[in-house]
């Protein structure tokens, strides 16, 4: 098959927010952009996204503030997030839902005119001492889906160019550090085109499809961190996962944290409200981490709900009518289709469910992608950027706040635009040996798919990566299951390098767009359960039984992970630009 060649300034894979606002920022400023989409961009995982985009704008808190915003997101990462990083996202969070809100979206309201701002958990007024923040604006309960038809429209204006249902296979470099485009597949065809480009962004997401139940879409297989980790650069934190507490049971489907912001109960099967005795200041709006937890641990005392006691109640049967009308459509909806529920009348059944992957592609805080040199020095990667769940820039540290995800990926997808607008000029397309190795490279990788036969499937192996996921790196974990865990995981991946799949077509040929993806989810689970075996304490989402502290003297690092199952670290960083640090603490709730 011959090969096309295009060239673009800025290549950009991924058509969620923060792909689409990386784009739209170079596009306007009249840069050639590409966007990459594997499913049409208005159909990204954004799209799911309920609750609501944090921002201070005071309007039901008239004292709140954004460096409020930045001390609970510090807390909430318990100390593990970068503070400049997570200065510089809470800083410019309102003016960024003001931007969105002139772009048109439509954003609930207050009887004012302004926009609706509801509790989520984790937030605090006066830092910590002042009580529940009202610091989340959503649109109804469907704010990932307005935010995503608003920066689509956008894009349209600003005539980026959308190669929707491509896959990127693989980045391209031109160097040891330096990247110059992608090799991409239209699915339709199952033509391979490379795109040169001078500035590649990775926006590809979460990969919350490594584990059993989650409730990420199936298009969350990491497919950006797979990428990044073959052409030799590190992954960061990746132990650090996010279980949301209310997934419906059974399906995985996510219950917005904002139904308990407008004041839904937990309950256990004794139909007391459990997380009083858990954190009796925040209640059922605690961080995710504690009420995963506190889930968890009432299931295992018993006290779960239904024939099995494999799940907890979502009691909403006591909110006015209206608020379910007005403020929770969505998720009325979805438990009348999933759970057969009523919400007005039953309780939901609920359980922890892999939601959010707080590590993932290091960068810093104008989204440059980050690797070390061989003294351990962070160095940057030429041409190379991420944004949203797929980077780890690090604004969630070891546990997110609900809310902040929506934010990170509108500031830092933008972020990524300006720095890129700035210095686009200074870079050169770059076509050479080294680049027409890497090509080499990434179709090899086609090619063993496409050529090879006579192996097992690929579906067994997906089948039993995702279990031992689930059963040994899930929101509790002991260093004895990890052990089994992680040598369970080296035999499966061992099994794919020797699978293969029956269908050689090449048009829509769904099988071979899975065997990428697992390639890719499998990095990720390795290195997950690689970082999560290594780090011997208990921060934010990693919960030892077998190390039930956090250790800051040894452990107050982010964690690294490369290819050939190499391990570093990275310092955390705690001197913000603008504002004094906020010192470790010890974090409660
Ligand atoms: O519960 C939610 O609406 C989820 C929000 C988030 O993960 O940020």
């Amino acid at each position: 098959m011959t090969i096309v060649n295009e060239t673009y300034d800025v290549i950009i894979v991924g058509g969620g927010g923060a792909g689409q606002r990386a784009a739209l920022e170079t596009a306007s400023s009249g840069a050639n952009v590409a966007l990459i989409s594997k499913v049409f961009p208005t159909r990204s995982h954004t799209v799911s996204a309920q609750g609501g985009i944090n921002a201070a704008l005071g309007n039901i808190d008239k004292g709140d503030s954004w460096e409020c915003h930045m001390f609970d997101t510090i807390r909430g990462s318990d100390y593990l997030g970068d503070q400049d990083s997570i200065e510089y996202m809470c800083s410019q969070a309102s003016r960024t839902v003001i931007e969105l809100e002139h772009m048109g979206m439509p954003f609930s309201r207050n009887e004012d005119g302004t926009i609706y701002q509801r509790a989520f958990g984790g937030q605090t007024l006066d830092f910590g001492k002042g009580g529940q923040a009202h610091r989340t604006c959503p649109a109804a309960d469907r704010t990932g889906h307005a935010m995503l038809h608003t920066l689509f429209q956008q894009n349209v204006k600003a005539k980026t160019r959308f190669f929707h249902e491509w896959f990127a296979i693989d980045l391209l470099k031109s160097g040891p550090q330096k990247v110059s485009g992608i090799l991409a597949m239209c699915l339709e065809t199952g033509e391979l085109r490379v795109f040169h480009a001078k500035a590649v962004v990775l926006a590809t997401g979460g990969a919350g499809r490594i584990y059993a139940s989650t409730t990420n879409a199936y298009s969350c297989t990491g497919d950006g961190l797979g990428m990044v980790y073959r052409a030799g650069f590190p992954l960061q934190d990746m132990e650090m996962w996010q279980f949301h507490p209310t997934g419906v049971a059974g399906v995985g489907c996510l219950i917005t944290e904002g139904a308990r912001g407008e004041g839904g109960i937990l309950r256990n099967s004794e139909g007391e409200r459990y997380m009083e005795r858990y954190a009796p200041i925040q209640k059922d709006l605690a961080c995710r981490d504690v009420v995963s937890r506190s889930s968890a641990l009432e299931m295992k005392a018993g006290r779960g709900c239904g024939p099995r006691g494999d799940y907890m109640h979502l009691d909403l049967t006591h909110l006015p009518q209206e608020t379910l009308q007005e403020r929770l459509p969505g998720i009325s909806d979805l438990a009348r289709t999933f759970a057969n529920v009523d919400v007005s009348k039953e309780p939901i059944p609920v359980v922890p469910t892999c939601h959010y992957m707080m590590g993932g592609i290091p960068t810093n805080k104008y989204g440059q992608v980050l690797t070390q040199d061989k003294l351990g020095k962070d160095t940057f990667v030429e041409g190379l950027y991420a944004a949203g769940e797929c980077a780890c820039v690090s604004v969630h540290g070891a546990n997110r706040l609900g809310a902040n995800s929506l934010l990170e990926i509108v500031v830092f997808g933008r972020a990524v635009g300006h720095h890129i607008n700035d210095h686009i000029g200074d870079i050169a397309h770059e076509k050479n040996a080294e680049f027409d190795a890497s090509l080499e490279k990434a179709l090899g990788r086609v090619g063993f798919w496409r050529q090879g036969g006579g192996g097992e499937s690929i579906d067994e192996v997906i089948q039993d990566m995702k279990k031992i996921m689930q059963e040994d790196f899930g929101v509790f974990r002991d260093g004895k299951n990890m052990q089994e865990g992680l040598a369970k995981l080296d035999v499966v991946r061992r099994r794919l390098a020797h699978a293969s799949i029956s269908d050689k077509s090449l048009a829509f040929n769904t099988r071979l767009v899975s065997a990428f993806e697992l390639e890719n989810m499998m990095a990720v689970a390795y290195t997950t359960a690689m970082a999560a075996l290594a780090r011997k304490e208990s921060r934010g989402a990693h919960s030892r039984v077998d190390f039930p502290d956090r250790d800051d003297k040894n452990w107050h690092k982010h964690s690294l992970a490369f290819e050939g199952d190499r391990a570093s670290t990275r310092a955390v960083n705690m001197q913000p630009n603008h504002v004094d640090p906020f010192p470790l603490q010890e974090r409660e709730h």
